[in-house]
C-alpha cells in the first residue's frame, strides 16, 4: 500500500524533475531527482543492478522531514530514477526516515532498515527525540513497512547508551551465517560508539557488542557507521559529527574516518590498530560501502559539508550530489580509494604527453574540459622542484587548483576562486607519502566537483564546485622545473541519466 505521503512525494518528484535539463546536472554523479539529498543510503546489489536510496526532501533545497529518495545503476555512471521509496508516514517515523541500509534475503526479497525519528514536546518546555531502527520489505521499487516496527528500541540498547542519537543501521550478511548490523550511538560520556547487533533471519535483531567508541578523541555523535572485511584487516568506518582537527589528518566539524583493526568473533573484540581519514578534501560525508558479486568493495559519499550547505547558486534546482563511486583495497596499512573502473568504459577523446618540461605557466593542446578523466605524473630533475600547481575549471575569472609541496609533502585543494562567494572554507592540505618529489595525481571532474586521487589512491580529495561551465580551462606551473606526462580522457555517456 502506497500511502498518501509517498504518493505525494512521487506525483511531485515527476512532474518537478522535469523542469531540470540534463545539463544542469552533473553527467555522471548523482544528484536528487528533485530538491535536497544528503546521506546515501540502501547502497546495495540486487537482481542485476546496483541500488542506491538516498536521504531526500523532495519539496525545497533545504533539509526537511526525510524521504528515501531510489535510483539505480548498472554501470555506476549512468543513473535511472526510481519513485521515491519510503516517506516519513508512520507514528513511529513521523519526524523522518532518517539513514540506514538494504540487503537482498534469500527470498529474493529486498530488506531495508532505517531509523525513524520521533520527537515530542514535553510538559517542561523540552524537547525529546527518540531513534529507533524499522524494517521495510520491497521488490526493488516498492517497499512495505513492517507491521512489528520498531524492531530495535530503547529496550535493546545497553545501559548508558542514547536513544535520542541511536542511528544509520547499516546490515550485511555475518559470515557465520544471518546479518550483522552496525549502529551510531552517543554514549553518556557524549561521545560517539558504535553497537553491533545480530540476526538470524534479517526481522528479529539482538544486541552483541559494543564494536568501538571514543570517549571523547574523536568527535561526538559518529554518525553512519558500516563494517566490512579489506584486505587482512576489519574496517570499521564511521562519520564523527564536531571534531576537533588533529594536525591534516582529521579536519573540524563533521569528519569522516576509518578505524582499522581486528575483529574476533569469538570474543566479539574489535581490536583497533590505526585511524585514517577517509577523504582530505572540504566535501565529503556519511560514507557506504557495498559488495558487489566480483568481490570488489565499493564506497559512496555525500559529497557535501554540513557546515558549507548554505552556498547553493541562487538558480539552483537541486542540491547535493553523491561521490563518485571508488573501490577501496588495503595496502601497507593504508585503505586506498580509486574511482571504480567501469569509468573506462566510458572514455571518450584521449590526450597523452609524455616527459615534458614544465615551469612557468603552460597551457597543452587538447588539454581542458569539464567532464574529465586526467593522470598526471611528476618526474623530478637533478635540481628539484618547490611546487607544482594545477588549475582546472580555469576561466577569465575562476579556476580551482590543485597545489603539490615537495618540500612539506603537502597536496592542496584549494576552491577560493571557484565562483563560490560564501565565507567558509575553500582550502584544504594534507600529507602524501614523500617520494623525492615524484607524484601521481588523478583528477575527475565533472561540471560540479572535483575529485583528486594521490599516489593510486593513497589519499583522495572532494570538493564541490560551481564554476560557470564555459571555464573549461587547466594549466599547469611549477616552481623549479618538473617533468610531467599526462593522460586526459573525455567521459562520454552516449546518453544521459534516464527518468
Ligand atoms: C548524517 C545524518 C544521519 C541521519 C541523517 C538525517 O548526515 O545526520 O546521522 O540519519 O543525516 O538526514
Amino acid at each position: 500500500m502506497i500511502s498518501e505521503k509517498l504518493q505525494k512525494a512521487r506525483d511531485y518528484e515527476e512532474k518537478y524533475s522535469a523542469f531540470i535539463t540534463d545539463e544542469e546536472r552533473p553527467l555522471f554523479h548523482l544528484t536528487p531527482r528533485i530538491g535536497w539529498t544528503n546521506d546515501p543510503n540502501g547502497f546495495s546489489y540486487y537482481k542485476g543492478e546496483c541500488h542506491l536510496f538516498y536521504q531526500y526532501h523532495p519539496y525545497s533545497l533545504q533539509w526537511g522531514p526525510m524521504h528515501w529518495g531510489h535510483a539505480v545503476s548498472k554501470d555506476f555512471l549512468h543513473w535511472k530514477y526510481l519513485p521515491a521509496a519510503l516517506a516519513p508516514d508512520e507514528d513511529y517515523d513521523k519526524g523522518g526516515c532518517f539513514s540506514g541500509s538494504a540487503l537482498e534475503l534469500p527470498d529474493g526479497r529486498q530488506l531495508v532498515m532505517y531509523t525513524g525519528v520521533r520527537q515530542f514536546l514535553c510538559p517542561d518546555g523540552s524537547h525529546q527525540v527518540i531513534q529507533n531502527q524499522c524494517l521495510a520489505l520491497g521488490d526493488g521499487l516498492n517497499y512495505e513497512k513492517l507491521p512489528g516496527n520498531p524492531v530495535l528500541d530503547v529496550k535493546d540498547l545497553p545501559k548508558g547508551f542514547s536513544v535520542a542519537d541511536f542511528r544509520d543501521p547499516k546490515m550485511m550478511p555475518s559470515p557465520e551465517g544471518g546479518y550483522d548490523c552496525v549502529i551510531g550511538n552517543r554514549t553518556d560520556d557524549t561521545s560517539g560508539a558504535v553497537l553491533l547487533f545480530h540476526s538470524e533471519d534479517g526481522f528479529t535483531w539482538r544486541f552483541v557488542t559494543i564494536l568501538d567508541r571514543c570517549h571523547n578523541e574523536y568527535g561526538k555523535m559518529w554518525e553512519c557507521p558500516d563494517f566490512f572485511a579489506l584486505g587482512d584487516r576489519d574496517i570499521l568506518m564511521v562519520s564523527p559529527q564536531d571534531m576537533s582537527a588533529l594536525g591534516m589528518e582529521f579536519h573540524n566539524g563533521n569528519s569522516t574516518m576509518f578505524l582499522i583493526g581486528h575483529y574476533d568473533r569469538g570474543t566479539h573484540k574489535f581490536l583497533r590498530e590505526t585511524v585514517q581519514a577517509v577523504d582530505y578534501g572540504l566535501d565529503f560525508y556519511a560514507p557506504q560501502t557495498m559488495e558487489l558479486p566480483d568481490g570488489r568493495r565499493i564506497m559512496i559519499a555525500w559529497m557535501q559539508n554540513w557546515d558549507t550547505c548554505g552556498g547553493q547558486p541562487s538558480e539552483a534546482k537541486w542540491f547535493g550530489q553523491m561521490t563518485f563511486p571508488r573501490e577501496l583495497s588495503f595496502r601497507e596499512g593504508r585503505v586506498l580509494q580509486l574511482p571504480v573502473r567501469e569509468i573506462q568504459g566510458f572514455y571518450g577523446h584521449k590526450v597523452v604527453y609524455s616527459n615534458i618540461p614544465v615551469r612557468e605557466e603552460v597551457t597543452l593542446r587538447g588539454v581542458y574540459g569539464r567532464t574529465i578523466d586526467m593522470t598526471v605524473t611528476l618526474k623530478p630533475l637533478s635540481n628539484p622542484y618547490k611546487q607544482f600547481r594545477i588549475k582546472v575549471a580555469s576561466g577569465s575569472q575562476h579556476y580551482t587548483s590543485i597545489s603539490y609541496c615537495t618540500e612539506s609533502s603537502t597536496l592542496r585543494l584549494s576552491r577560493s576562486h571557484s565562483g563560490l562567494n560564501r565565507d567558509f572554507v575553500h582550502e584544504r592540505e594534507c600529507f602524501v607519502r614523500d617520494r623525492g618529489g615524484e607524484i601521481k595525481l588523478r583528477i575527475l571532474l565533472d561540471r560540479f566537483s572535483v575529485e583528486v586521487f594521490a599516489n593510486d589512491g593513497e589519499q583522495a580529495m572532494s570538493a564541490v564546485i560551481y564554476t560557470p561551465l564555459t571555464a573549461d580551462g587547466i594549466s599547469f606551473e611549477a616552481q623549479g622545473k618538473v617533468l610531467m606526462s599526462l593522460e586526459k580522457y573525455e567521459i562520454c555517456l552516449g546518453g544521459t541519466l534516464e527518468e
